[in-house]
């Protein structure tokens, strides 16, 4: 397929659905051959079939970003298959509201494991198999890594390591040729996240009201993004968390009411 990306080989974990599913389907469409890796082998083989329906080359991968070894297998056989990898998102999370005093260690263990230590496992696995120098990596975080936030304490402390994992790696592997920037979405309609946090539309109206932009965003706005951090246009850019988010970091904007 022709496109920015034609030829070059894209690898999406946590990509059966959702945001990271979007991302995929973003590449492809510019021509990308497109590894994309979850849990569940059912949901993971669907997503490939969807992109394989939308002309792209594609391979599904089921393995568990906290599974180190199964990562290490998975970069072999997703570049005996397409080569070394170009682009490469970290996107698998969990999360779900929980006060802190009902959540027990293990669930918060469980979401620092998924999220933090999963993209720590995404990235390290990775490096013997990336383009260098030209790769560009993306962890997929959240506000939640330097807005603390209610019910999400695991989500929260997982999302700010994200953060500096995604930095302190730009500052390692910068001098090899590979940026490591992130993405921090904010609310975004339509996915798991938002039916998990978002709630009832009554709860929905509050939250786009607060908003600068008053609207939930969608997953190509995030996936517009992906495709601009991986772009030689944006090759001095390394270490940045890109908002795409309405401008929910910057406040409850509910009181600026325009004339
Ligand atoms: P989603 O559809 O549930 O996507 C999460 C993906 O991660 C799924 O494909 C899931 O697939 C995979 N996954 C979960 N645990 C995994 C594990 N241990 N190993 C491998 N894969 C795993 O959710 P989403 O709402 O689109 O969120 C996607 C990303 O955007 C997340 O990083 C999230 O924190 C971030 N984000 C979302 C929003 C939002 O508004 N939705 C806002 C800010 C940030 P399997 O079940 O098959 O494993
Ligand atoms: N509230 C409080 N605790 C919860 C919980 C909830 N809603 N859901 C799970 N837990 C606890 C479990 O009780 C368990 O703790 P325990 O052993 O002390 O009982 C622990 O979390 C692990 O649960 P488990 O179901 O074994 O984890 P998992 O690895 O199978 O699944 C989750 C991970 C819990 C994050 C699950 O929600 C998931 O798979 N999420 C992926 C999709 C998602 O969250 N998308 C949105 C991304 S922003």
């Amino acid at each position: 397929m022709a496109g920015r990306y034609a030829g070059k080989h894209v690898f999406v974990a946590g990509a059966s659905s959702g945001i990271n599913l979007g991302i995929a389907h973003a590449f492809a469409a510019e021509g990308a051959k497109v590894t994309v890796l979850s849990r569940s082998a059912d949901k993971i083989e669907a997503a490939a079939a969807g992109l394989h329906d939308a002309g792209a080359e594609a391979i599904g991968i089921a393995c568990d970003v906290r599974d180190y070894p199964g990562l290490e297998a998975a970069y072999a056989e997703a570049t005996g298959k397409f080569g070394p990898i170009d682009v490469l998102i970290s996107g698998a999370a969990g999360n779900f509201l929980a006060p802190a005093v009902k959540l027990s260690a293990n669930a918060f263990k469980t979401v620092v494991d998924i999220d933090l230590l999963g993209t720590f496992n995404v990235f390290r696995a990775s490096y013997d198999h990336l383009v260098r120098p030209g790769a560009s990596l993306i962890a997929i975080t959240a506000g939640q890594a330097v807005h603390p936030s209610s019910f999400q304490i695991h989500a929260c402390a997982a999302k700010a390591g994200v953060n500096m994992v995604t930095k302190c790696l730009a500052l390692e592997w910068g001098p090899a040729g590979i940026r490591v920037n992130g993405i921090s979405p904010g609310p975004i309609g339509d996915t798991e996240g938002m039916k998990r946090l978002g709630g009832d539309p009554a709860r929905e109206q509050q939250i786009k009201g607060r908003l600068a932009l008053r609207d939930y965003g969608t997953k190509a706005d995030v996936a517009e993004a992906a495709l601009w951090l991986s772009s030689p246009e944006a090759k001095y850019v390394t270490g940045a968390i890109l908002n795409v988010d309405g401008g929910s970091d910057l406040g409850d904007a509910s009181a600026n009411a325009l004339g």
